[in-house]
């Protein structure tokens, strides 16, 4: 899951390709390397093992001049993070450079093949593969380098977004891709030449220009500094562009005064939240408005079931759903791992809805798992984040979450978008089923319109985390506990603690403590309960003080005004109190910023955690 640059034009490539870099890096950030070919034709490859800053320092006294490049940032799978494995990767002769974003999954038998063909490998990547094939077919067919590559990569097998350059054809660079992401921006400049900009998704292009091709699965592109770009498939045939306006503007991609985009994303959950909602919901006519579903209505009226896939926090999210839409629109919902459900057989019916639920839609899981559904003949609906990503192109409708881009690794305004878009969705179907009576049909609609007021009043009243989260930094465990609508929010609060602060953490529903987990409780085992005053809050109360008489330290998140659980906690986070199915968008925040602080405490980048990437576009 890397994150790809290029530029060709008249500006210096190396600012362009460095600063897009930046913006790529919650992609990957374990090495990074550039690509120029200067103005006497010459090619330099320039790599730093860490993160592009480091790439930064060491090209200090180099020749970083020249229009065009290509520029990386890593995310290792084959090969472990050095210098040799960075990106670009040389082909035998050293004429052709190429970064690569995927996995090669037949690159052993390529490279034994090339092998025994006298080619020499440098690293240990399956990426080098690519480059050194190229320049094979190149040779031994007496082809040009755009019908090497449209050879070669009808051999591969696994998924890439590449980008190339070649030193003896220093007037263009040879794009193409296939299960990976890749976007080209194209600019008119003053003078009416035109530039091209290459991106694994938008950020290091919207600054230069809004119109944007996303190059679709095995399309290969080729653009030359005449402004020409030709798109065909990898049988030469040619294809029509679609060049896209794109909406998005580049403060939205900046931290906007915080230290930390993960503490921004938290933060700006209240406007977040009002933008997914807007439009959808009908508070005059009392209605849910989801295009999506109306366009398909008959697909979800008559679905036998509704299968989710996701993975990591959208999972979270959508057993959230599961909850949801199983009580208003009396649908059965199975949540699966889509990294499981994608190597079972599962038994799909062509009336079966399959959902996936991703933030960047660019999980290589998640997409495998809904093509997989597809053949089986299921209706495809994403709920993704990312606008054109790969999986909301791939399902048959959707509805995108409209939160901004998440740049923080760890999720946490696209799990409140994903858990109301869900909400949303079993409303509207509640709506057409008439599943759910007209009275609690409007409570539920009036409360989501509030739940934006609800979380900035979490916010405002929870300010004194960061002081308090010191106390944990000693802690080797944590445990999470809610029941019900609250279970998965204690999976998701300890998945943000891991993932940021890398202190073990364990989710359970509160019940199931009895079971085997009150072992673990001493004094040192902070416990984390979500106990709202609603649905099942005295069983709650029993299991806080099963743990209080192991003497666990108790951090409760409790609706205002509460009492019995403030006398037994060691401390108490408040949210407003708002029906049982709204709560998890209420009692994540509090868990969120507890995570964070924590991490903060510990001297963590909690931003670009180890060993995690924003999207995992791998297996
Ligand atoms: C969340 O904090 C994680 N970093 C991770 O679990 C993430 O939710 C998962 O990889 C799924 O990503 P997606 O929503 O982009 O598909
Ligand atoms: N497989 C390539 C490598 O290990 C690219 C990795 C990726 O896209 O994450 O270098």
């Amino acid at each position: 899951m890397c994150g790809i640059v290029g530029y060709i034009g008249d500006r210096d490539a190396f600012p362009i390709l460095i600063k897009g870099l930046h913006r790529l890096e919650y992609r990957g950030y374990d090495s990074a390397g550039v690509g120029l070919i200067h103005a006497d034709k010459t090619l330099s490859i320039y790599k730093a093992k860490g993160k592009v800053s480091a790439l930064e320092q060491s090209v200090e006294n180099k020749d970083t001049t020249g229009t065009i490049g290509i520029a990386h940032t890593r995310w290792a799978t084959h090969g472990e993070p050095n210098e040799t494995n960075a990106h670009p990767h040389f082909s035998q002769s050293g004429n052709l450079a190429l970064v690569h974003n995927g996995i090669i999954e037949n690159y052993k038998n390529i490279r034994e093949t090339l092998q025994k063909y006298g080619r020499v490998f440098r690293s240990e990547t399956d990426t080098e593969v690519l480059v050194q094939l190229i320049e094979y077919v190149q040779e031994t067919q007496k082809c040009d380098l755009f019908a090497a590559t449209q050879q070669a990569l009808k051999t591969v097998i696994g998924a890439y977004a590449i980008a190339i350059l070649d030193k003896n054809n220093p007037d263009q660079i040879i794009a193409a891709r296939k299960a990976s992401p890749l976007v080209i921006g194209v600019n008119k400049t003053e003078n009416g030449r035109t530039e091209y900009f290459i991106g694994s998704d938008a950020s290091p292009i919207i600054e230069y220009t809004n119109q944007i091709i996303y190059l679709q699965d095995e399309e290969i592109a080729v653009m030359n500094r005449k402004g020409k770009l030709k798109i065909t498939n990898l049988d030469n045939v040619k294809q029509t562009p679609q060049q896209q306006t794109l909406q998005m503007s580049l403060d939205e991609l900046e931290k906007g005064g915080y230290p930390h985009f993960m503490l921004k994303e938290i933060f700006e959950q209240p406007d977040a939240i009002r933008t997914c909602i807007r439009g959808r919901l009908d508070i005059v006519d009392q209605d849910v408005l989801l295009s999506g579903i109306l366009d398909h209505k008959e697909k979800f009226l008559n679905a036998r079931r509704i299968i989710i896939c996701a993975c990591g926090t959208s999972w979270h999210a959508s057993l959230i759903g599961k909850y949801f839409i199983e009580e208003a629109a009396q649908i059965p919902v199975e949540v699966e791992y889509a990294s499981e459900f994608r190597y079972r057989n599962p038994v799909i019916f062509p009336d079966d809805v399959v959902i996936a639920v991703s933030q960047s839609g660019e999980t290589a899981d998640t997409l495998a798992a809904i093509q997989l559904a597809k053949s089986k003949g299921a209706f495809l609906y994403g709920i993704c984040n990312v606008i054109g990503s790969s999986i909301a192109r791939a399902t048959d409708s959707g509805t995108y979450l409209h939160v901004g881009p998440e740049i923080g690794v760890a999720s946490t305004k696209a799990f409140t978008g994903q858990v109301i878009t869900l909400s949303l969705l079993g409303l509207a179907i509640a709506r057409e089923k008439k599943s759910l009576s007209d009275e609690m049909f409007h409570m539920l609609v009036n409360e989501l319109q509030v739940i934006p007021d609800k979380m900035q009043w979490t916010l405002e009243h929870n300010k004194d985390l960061a002081s308090f989260a010191q106390m944990f930094t000693y802690a080797k465990n944590f445990i999470y506990l809610g029941r019900g609508y609250n279970y998965p929010v204690a999976l998701e609060g300890a998945l943000k603690l891991k993932e940021i602060s890398y202190i073990h953490a364990e989710g359970y529903p509160a019940a199931e403590m009895k079971h085997g987990p009150i072992a673990l409780i001493d004094e040192e085992m902070p416990v984390v309960v979500i106990a709202p005053k609603r649905g099942m809050y005295e069983k709650i109360v029993s299991n806080i003080q099963e743990i209080k008489s192991r003497k666990g330290r108790i951090i409760a998140i409790v609706t205002e005004g509460d009492t019995i659980v403030k006398e037994l906690a060691d401390k108490c986070f408040v949210i407003p109190d708002t029906r049982d199915c709204f709560v998890p968008l209420l009692a994540v925040i509090p868990m969120q910023l507890l995570s964070y602080h924590i991490a903060i405490a510990k001297g963590r980048n909690v931003d670009q955690p180890r060993n995690l990437a924003k999207s995992v576009t791998v297996e």
